[in-house]
């Protein structure tokens, strides 16, 4: 019996000749919280989307859920793995209730069975069904609609969830409300396993039992929030994490 539930060996990605992934390794227990950190475009939500299958390895084998994604159909899986994206895409003429339900309906679901697992999941993000169920997505603000997001990808209980910089948008404490809640939502939902990727590097230390540094298509350390502190792999690790320190130095500066 293996505990992993996502492993990667020697992933390599193509989009035309420009190799963006090379030589990807790694592998993720399940109930781990991870999160993914680096520079624009080394290749974050690529790693992502081949988790999914929205992008296919051009070399090398994926496996999730003890599955090689080679030989598995992909419409399947990902109803197994929840996705949250900065951009919702919450569909605007459907009220909040009928954009949670989406997936429980393709899946035939009865109505009584939909609508009580719609107000669970709302009141698991925080939102109160009795207010929010009946309204549409523009009647809510950026926070709530991003809580809508999560609802809508646990809908089906999925054992993964993978979340591509959900918060950016979000004013800085709205932000650091619903880092909170995530956390506390994936401590609540045992065994689930969050894929997190984020640029701000305190949401990737405060939320990740492990953080993923990515540069260039490769990972340059992938390791506790603790170890990533203190004991840098490398030269753009310590550079990342140094980045933190400079703003420390600025709120000295000024008081
Ligand atoms: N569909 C595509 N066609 C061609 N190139 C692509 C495609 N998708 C991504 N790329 C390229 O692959 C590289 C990795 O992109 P990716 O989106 O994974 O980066 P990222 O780490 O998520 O960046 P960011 O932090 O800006 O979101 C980039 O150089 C990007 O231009
Ligand atoms: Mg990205």
């Amino acid at each position: 019996m293996t505990n992993e539930i996502i492993k990667f060996e020697h992933v390599a990605k193509k989009f035309g000749k420009n190799e963006v992934i090379s030589d990807l390794n790694f592998s993720i227990d399940k109930g781990e919280f991870i999160t993914a950190l680096g520079s624009s475009g080394s290749g974050k939500t690529t790693t992502l989307k081949m988790i999914n299958g929205l992008e296919k390895p051009t070399k090398g084998e994926i496996i999730v859920n003890e599955q090689n994604l080679k030989n598995c159909n992909l419409v399947d899986l990902r109803r197994h793995i929840g996705y949250v994206v900065q951009s919702i895409g919450l569909f605007p003429h459907m009220t909040i209730a009928q954009n949670i339900a989406v997936t429980p309906n393709l899946l035939g679901w009865n109505k009584h069975k939909i609508s009580q697992r719609v107000d669970d999941l709302l009141t698991q993000v925080g939102l109160d069904p009795e207010e929010y169920r009946n309204r549409y997505p523009m009647q809510l603000s950026g926070g709530q609609q991003q809580r809508v997001g999560v609802a809508r990808a646990l809908s089906t209980n999925p054992p993964i969830m993978l979340f591509d910089e959900p918060f950016s948008a979000l004013d800085a404490i709205t932000r650091q409300n619903l880092q909170q809640e995530i956390k506390s939502l994936h401590q609540k939902l045992s065994n689930k396993t969050f894929f997190f990727v984020t640029h701000d590097i305190n949401e990737a230390l405060f939320l990740g039992d492990r953080v993923m540094v990515m540069n260039r298509g490769k990972v340059e350390q992938f390791d506790t929030p603790e170890k990533l502190i203190t004991q840098p792999a490398t030269e753009y690790v310590r550079q990342l994490l140094d980045t933190v320190h400079q703003n420390e130095v600025l709120w000295e500066h000024f008081k």
